[in-house]
């Protein structure tokens, strides 16, 4: 039976409780929700992404019909220093030369589909001409033009050339080309070919079906860019917001943790856009001044002494540029992008999965201070890293609890059955806070069992809305292909998406979460005892509800048989209570086994004295 007092005012559910978390690892961002179609646009490629990885990389020169010429790559006085490489292009017969680009496993088009292309281009010293430049979406053979447009004419000063191109064909392994028309040398950067039908219609936008595919979760927030992607791998790898905005050409790219890179097309302008398009808050994170738990890896431990005023003053920038008017220093950047009204920043995370060592609570707590002193409007949310439940984690808590925190990030990538045995850990925390946000969770094992129990830890979440004030779901992407980790809650490919079971309980809990707990009494007729053959031929017994008993006396024997006291039952009728996932006990308080020689399809009498310790006394079963 089930009673809800609905006289109760109840308890509040937090209204920002089901986000999201993006975080760019399986391609989720180049290659992924970010919908450039070509790779390597900038030439930036190189050994710190992935060792085979060079300038080139996805691009090969193109000699046609006799054509001959070449095509390497320098960083001679480039497009801008943020995006040092460029490419030059030779051709040294009449007929010009081209470059050609795979994409990412391949170029998607539809037919009847616009397509915009962009590139930066400058003639060598010495150049009057290689003829108009030619842009062609084709087949990957060459045999097939599926579309082509004439860009320039150049000069010897870098400007940006654009022009349109529809396909005329649908095909999911084109190529992009580009031919220069006569003989003569070209430097080539930033070469862009992006489909016009993004996510609503943005330009440099995001894929439609994948940016869809999340909005349909309808979540409160989203969290990004990453996870350990925020701090990176080494001082210079720390994801630092402020250079991925403005013109894309002046976005400082850098090698991605996971082992390929980030254009940095999209940039902090383009997730809180995307915010924006969902209704969803954004809750950017920034490295707390340290790296990848204080690195072990790299050698460094956190930003020096030095660098943490112009740092702090980074952090702060942040705030201003997302929330500032359109008239100041920063607010006029991103006004400049197109969006003078101010995106609505609430909260900032601040660092991820960090270890709390000295450095990190200094680091920390200057990035704190000047945020609470400068910015008491914004809620800072910071790191308790993995639910462990070890010295770690405590030491997460007290200094949480030290510096006043309201809200901190725990991570809990768990078997589905840690995460049913948890379901009620949130049932004990104290309501006065610090709050916590469940920024990556998840069950290991991609079947149905864990989405199950990721429902039963997000109903435990919701029954404690009060404390548990966000939660999202990591990782969130995963391209085919090109995953490194498992489970993910959405996977794509270069022409389709396929959303998981997980992907599923996300959406019911999201999109049917309620205000108010109310509180409830459930009254359960008592049920006899579980009982099973294992395969060990044991039979064992439990209580089967969830109650807790001590067992007086078991026992049992065949049918018509003499019932024998249970063997070893001193053993196993005072310890805690483990479940199995089909929700039978396993081992513990009120279970146990009883036979050990059972045999399968015999028939046991059983035998069972047993107490409620959980309060009614008398309980037999
Ligand atoms: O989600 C993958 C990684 O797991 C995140 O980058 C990190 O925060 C966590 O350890």
């Amino acid at each position: 039976v089930v009673e809800v007092d609905a006289r109760s005012p109840g308890t509040a559910i937090s209204t920002d409780l089901f986000g999201v978390f993006f975080e760019d690892l399986n391609y989720a961002a180049d290659g992924g929700l970010y919908a450039e179609l070509v790779q390597n646009r900038s030439f930036e490629y190189g050994p710190a992404d992935r060792p085979e990885w060079h300038s080139l990389t996805a691009w090969e020169l193109l000699e046609r019909q006799g054509a001959a010429g070449s095509l390497t790559v320098t960083d001679d006085d480039p497009l801008h220093p943020a995006n040092p490489h460029y490419a030059v292009l030779t051709s040294t017969t009449v007929e010009g030369v081209g470059l050609r680009n795979e994409g990412f496993d391949g170029i998607p088009v539809r037919a009847g589909e616009a397509y915009d292309v962009s590139l930066f281009a400058r003639l060598a010293e010495g150049e009057d001409t290689v003829g108009p430049l030619i842009a062609r979406i084709e087949s990957r053979d060459g045999e097939q033009v599926h579309g082509q447009v004439e860009l320039g004419p150049l000069d010897g000063v870098w400007r940006r050339h654009t022009a349109v191109v529809t396909s005329e064909a649908t095909d999911p392994d084109a190529r992009f080309t580009l031919t220069a028309s006569g003989p003569g040398t070209v430097h080539l950067d930033l070469i862009s070919l992006f489909p016009r039908s993004t996510f609503k219609n943005r330009p440099n936008g995001l894929r439609a079906d994948l940016a869809q595919a999340i909005a349909d979760l309808r979540p409160k927030f989203l969290r990004f860019p990453g996870g350990c992607l925020a701090h990176g791998q080494g001082l210079g790898n720390m994801y630092r917001w402020s250079e991925t905005v403005g013109p894309l050409h002046e976005r400082r790219q850098q090698f991605n943790i996971w082992h390929y890179h980030q254009s940095m097309g999209l940039g902090y302008y383009e997730y809180f856009q995307f915010c924006e398009d969902i209704g969803a808050k954004p809750v950017p994170v920034v490295p707390a001044g340290v790296c990848c738990q204080n690195s072990e890896v790299t050698g460094q431990a956190g930003l020096p002494e030095e660098d943490m005023e112009a740092y702090v003053a980074e952090v702060l920038a942040l705030v201003e540029w997302a929330n500032g008017p359109a008239d100041s220093p920063w607010g006029a950047l991103r006004a400049a992008a197109g969006h003078p009204e101010p995106f609505g920043l609430q909260y900032l995370g601040v660092g991820n999965e960090d270890a709390v060592t000295d450095i990190f609570r200094d680091r920390f707590s200057r990035i704190h201070d000047a945020l609470r002193e400068h910015h008491p409007e914004i809620t800072v949310i910071g790191t308790l890293g993995p639910a462990t439940f070890g010295e770690d984690w405590e030491k997460g808590w007290a200094f949480a609890r030290e510096r006043n925190l309201r809200v901190i990030d725990e991570h809990s990538y768990k078997s589905p059955r840690w995460l049913l045995e948890n379901s009620r850990r949130f049932d004990h925390l104290d309501r006065r806070g610090p709050h916590l946000y469940i920024g990556e969770y998840g069950s290991w094992g991609n079947d149905g069992r864990g989405a199950l129990a990721e429902a039963v830890y997000m109903i435990g979440m919701e029954r404690n809305g009060d404390v548990v004030r966000m939660a999202s779901y990591a990782p969130l992407l995963a391209r085919r292909d090109h995953t490194q980790w498992l489970p993910d809650l959405i996977y794509f490919d270069k022409t389709h998406v396929w959303t998981t079971l997980n992907y599923h309980v996300q959406r019911m809990h999201s999109l049917n979460s309620g205000d108010t707990v109310l509180p409830v009494t459930v009254t359960a007729a008592p049920q006899p005892p579980a009982v099973r053959v294992s395969d060990r031929h044991d039979i064992r017994i439990g209580t089967g509800t969830g109650t807790r008993a001590a067992f007086a006396d078991v026992r049992c024997g065949p049918a018509g048989g003499e019932l024998l006291p249970a063997p070893d039952f001193d053993n196993w009728d005072t310890q805690d209570g483990t479940w199995d996932i089909d929700g039978r006990i396993a081992a513990g308080e009120g279970a146990g086994p009883l036979l050990t020689e059972a045999v399968r399809g015999t028939r046991y009498s059983f035998a069972v004295r047993a107490r409620k310790t959980d309060g009614a006394e008398g309980f037999v079963l």
